[in-house]
């Protein structure tokens, strides 16, 4: 705990005032889809996990999956596959591709219009899963309605291989309705942000290969645990009271440091989560006017040592920083490759011919978080034993429940997003010509 800067007893302080949250958390588990917290229900709702399954084995044998969708409509997809499959995952030519379409952009659209055709030419199946819980994002709408044109002018059976999750009667549901597409409803009560374990990552997820049950799995145990009202058995609530001290003290960066480059995306994840919950102008009864937030940041080690170092060592102390790392001797695979024993190059790095990657990870790690400790730059540890299914849900259910304890510490709602749609209308007023 030293080197989190804060000590046992701030944290008992910081924590108290959770524990009113923690009985609203436990009373919403108990609560379906009602409460503003009802996400958390979301890994053991069967009837979610059969009709994503279902649709998912429908489009088995498919070549390529293009979800359409931005924000919290494609960033927890993106976090898991690129997590549990690897960012080289479409190279690898193992199992579908998956092609992600987010913003409006002419040079990104052309280049995956030509890829698809390439696809297309050769026979390949295509799907397209169009996901927006409004069902009125300029973006995803735009690109949809795209990619769909496409499917439907080169393949027979286009409608038969687009799928469309949004909220039940949103508009794009009700598109989909007369279009015969397939559809998949999020409860109205998940959050964009909330929303991966619901029908808008299980979908895509199942479709190219990952282990959604195992996902969910690892997402309701760490429910249980951070669900307990022991704040130091309690890794949500301890991580919350963590950063409100720091906030308080000053630090508002928040910087998500991953020695894996496969989990860059669940910091880009981890960044929308926290930017949205608690980057708020208004308390939570909206009546001080509070600008309040941490700015969350994402670090890949040891890339960003060779970068920001400087910075994080030397620089302001603004940051409280979380080291992710992963056990390199437990995570499949990852241990397995190793540097080759060639005496010629033990000139220019000594002591790591005939080692481990992982192990040089390690010693990497390790250096860092020594530098922090000794330049007082606080910081705390989250170490998964490897980056599969299990790990990554729980992982993630840690930091949506961790997000949510936040927010009531700073007295602001972690569940809506006013400024993101002051954006959007603006957008769209501006596109009618107003
Ligand atoms: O978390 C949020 O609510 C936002 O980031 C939304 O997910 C994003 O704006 C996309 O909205 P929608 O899913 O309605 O298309």
């Amino acid at each position: 705990m030293a080197h989190s800067g804060v000590s046992a007893s701030q944290l008992r302080d910081h924590s108290k005032a959770l524990i009113f949250e923690i009985a609203e958390m436990r009373d919403a588990a108990e609560e379906g889809y009602s409460n503003d917290r009802c996400s958390i229900n979301l890994p053991f709702d069967k009837k979610i996990a059969k009709e994503a399954s279902l649709l998912a084995k429908r489009h088995k044998g498919v070549d390529a999956l293009v979800v359409v969708g931005i924000g919290g409509s494609n960033l927890g997809t993106i976090a898991v596959q690129e997590a549990v499959l690897g960012k080289l995952h479409n190279q690898a030519g193992v199992g579908p591709k998956v092609f992600y379409s987010d913003t409006v952009d002419t040079y990104a659209m052309k280049d995956l219009l030509r890829i698809l055709a390439g696809l297309r030419k050769a026979g390949k199946t295509v799907v397209v899963n169009g996901v927006s819980k409004s069902g009125g994002t300029t973006e995803t709408t735009a690109n949809f309605e795209i990619l769909t044109e496409f499917l439907r002018k080169t393949d027979r059976r286009a409608d038969e291989h687009i799928v469309v999750t949004s909220d039940e009667g949103s508009p794009f549901w009700k598109l989909a309705e007369k279009k015969g597409y397939h559809r998949l409803a999020i409860p109205k009560k998940v959050g964009g942000r909330y929303s991966v374990m619901s029908a808008v990552g299980q979908y895509p997820l199942r479709a190219i290969g990952v282990d959604v049950d195992q996902l969910l799995k690892g997402a309701a145990d760490m429910r249980k645990a951070c669900l307990g009202g022991d704040i130091g058995k309690n890794p949500a609530a301890q991580r919350a009271a963590l950063l409100h001290h720091h906030y308080l003290h000053g630090k508002n960066i928040a910087d998500m440091f991953y020695f894996c480059p496969d989990l860059e995306s669940v910091g880009r994840w981890y960044r929308q989560l926290m930017g949205e919950s608690i980057g708020k102008e208004w308390d939570l009864r909206h009546k001080m006017r509070v600008q309040c937030g941490m700015t969350p940041t994402v670090s890949i080690g040891s890339t960003d040592l060779h970068s920001m170092a400087q910075l994080y060592l030397g620089g302001p102390v603004d940051k409280f920083t979380t080291f992710v790392t992963l056990d390199g001797k437990r995570s499949a695979g990852a241990g397995g490759v190793s540097v080759p024993r060639d005496k010629e190059y033990e000139a220019l790095v000594p002591h790591i011919q005939g080692r481990k990657l992982s192990e040089l990870m390690d010693a990497i790690y390790q250096g860092i978080s020594i530098a922090y400790s000794k330049n007082e730059r606080p910081y705390c540890h989250v170490g998964l034993h490897g980056k599969d299914e299990y790990q990554i849900g729980a992982l993630l259910q840690m930091h949506m429940m961790e997000m949510m304890y936040l927010g009531r510490l700073l007295g602001v709602n972690p569940f809506d997003q006013p400024n993101v749609e002051a954006y959007k209308v603006e957008t769209k007023r501006i596109l009618a010509g107003k």
